[in-house]
């Protein structure tokens, strides 16, 4: 076991601090936990308002965003795809995350998916601070895990020499069955 046990908290900026405390409670239905406000940075008493906002995202994990309005507004990296970076919620059940799709359509969000990746079906959208944000329900079987779990440090491997996707894992993508053990 490594030395720590979970997401203490994980830490965005956020463009409005309420919209997304509204936000994260009316379409996933999660808790506004905590506020930490200054107006100065405490060290050299240099005018930065902040509002820092705390969300219960379930399990002991708590999503965390700063607002910053005296800041210039938020880039985002042009060099990585807009899909790559984002936070994978885990969804209770498939029932919920449809539901949560429903409504976030209804007010004209676009939602993505559910996309079936064997493991696990997802759906993806973005928050108020165009955030990625995916929600994923677990499907996975002992099977497949055991499965996966066997060939990790090869793909690893073969993907550092060749920079191309190895193929031990390809039922994970055409619907055929994990190997037996
Ligand atoms: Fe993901």
């Amino acid at each position: 076991m490594g030395i720590t046990n979970g997401v203490h908290h994980v830490a965005y900026r956020c463009k409005n601090a309420k919209e997304t405390v509204l936000w994260y409670q009316k379409y996933l239905g999660l808790d506004f936990v905590l506020a930490i406000a200054e107006d100065k940075v405490p060290s050299t008493g240099e005018p930065d308002p902040y509002m820092h906002i705390f969300i219960d995202i379930g399990g002991g994990n708590i999503l965390a965003f700063f607002e910053l309005p005296t800041k210039p507004e938020m880039g985002r990296d042009p060099n990585t795809p807009i899909w790559t970076q984002h936070l994978a919620l885990k969804a209770n059940s498939m029932e919920e995350m449809l539901t949560a799709k429903a409504k976030m359509e209804a007010d004209g969000i676009e939602v993505l998916g559910p996309v079936n990746h064997t493991l696990f079906q997802s759906i993806y959208f973005f928050d108020p601070s165009g955030h990625r944000i995916e929600l994923a329900c677990d499907t996975s079987t002992p099977r497949m895990n055991k499965a996966l779990d066997k060939v990790k440090w090869d793909m690893l491997d073969e993907w550092d020499r060749t920079k191309k996707a190895p193929q031990h894992a390809r039922w994970l993508h055409d619907g055929s069955e994990p190997p037996a053990e």
